[in-house]
């Protein structure tokens, strides 16, 4: 005789839009923002007319510096997903994916490409702001230790790479431009940390972010303080 189905089963809701695995833990999804938060807050100041705004623009640098040293040891030990293993990607995969391929992963192959075009460019432009010097009120607090030239290319790449930076951000925001545009619950996934993917979940792993957010915060301030 066959078995007649549970009731349980058939009067389990349909999943929902967003329903779909865990994969961004919150430490990342709280990095996400503080590091879009603090990117704006860099181009805004740095573009600003209004030099008095120069002091912020340091201070906000610096926090982009704290986010890029906390987002590289997390992508060590950080969660399941965020680490650089998962971000494996290649233009064969790339060609294969917009060919109609579905990712296997986590990430869309170009979703992990420009991701890691994005981190590249930041840690360039952070560098190069560490030597650059208006040379009249603002400088980057390694500019004294570096030759005239060296400063004078290092100010040259800072204000080049931010275009680059914009671009790519652009480049980011179109493309879940598009996904909300086709009802892809992909740029929720940054607010719920979860999207459809046949990977395991995540984990929180919130001890491990606090002594990460602790490591990166002293790194910089004892650095800015030797200096
Ligand atoms: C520790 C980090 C940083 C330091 C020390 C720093 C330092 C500086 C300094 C000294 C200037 C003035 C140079 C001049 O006007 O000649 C400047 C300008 C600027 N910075 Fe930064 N910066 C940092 C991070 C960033 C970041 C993360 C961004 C953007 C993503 C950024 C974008 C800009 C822009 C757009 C300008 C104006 C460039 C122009 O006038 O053409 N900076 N920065
Ligand atoms: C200035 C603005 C922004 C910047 C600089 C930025 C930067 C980034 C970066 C660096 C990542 C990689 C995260 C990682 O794995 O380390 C990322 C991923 C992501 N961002 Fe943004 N973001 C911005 C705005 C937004 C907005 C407005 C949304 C949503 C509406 C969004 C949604 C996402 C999503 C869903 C991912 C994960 C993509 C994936 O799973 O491959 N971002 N963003």
């Amino acid at each position: 005789m066959s078995e007649a189905p549970s009731t349980s089963a058939a009067a389990a809701p349909p999943p929902r839009a967003t329903a779909g695995v865990l994969v961004w833990e919150w430490p990342l999804r709280l990095w996400h923002w503080l590091f879009a938060a603090c990117i704006s807050g860099s181009l805004y100041t740095g573009l600003s007319e209004d030099i008095s705004l120069l002091a912020w623009h340091l201070r906000l640098g610096y926090c982009v510096l704290g986010l890029l040293l906390f987002r590289l040891l997390w992508a060590i030990w950080g969660g399941r997903h965020a680490r650089f293993s998962s971000y494996a990607t290649s233009p064969g995969r790339i060609l294969a994916y917009f060919k109609g391929i579905p990712a296997t992963g986590a990430h869309t192959p170009p979703g992990s490409a420009l991701i890691l075009i994005m981190w590249l460019l930041v840690t360039m432009q952070v560098l190069a702001g560490l030597f650059a010097s208006d040379e009249i009120f603002t400088e980057g607090p390694l500019a004294r230790y570096g030759s005239d030239e060296w400063v004078a290319l290092m100010t040259g790449a800072h204000h080049r790479i931010f275009w680059l930076i914009i671009a790519a951000i652009l480049v980011h925001l179109s493309a879940h431009a598009v996904y909300a545009l086709r009802r892809d619950p992909m740029p929720l996934s940054m607010f719920t940390g979860r999207k459809p993917a046949s990977v395991p979940p995540t984990d929180q792993r919130w001890i491990a972010a606090l002594l990460t957010a602790f490591a990166a915060v002293a790194l910089v301030w004892s650095g800015l303080e030797l200096v």
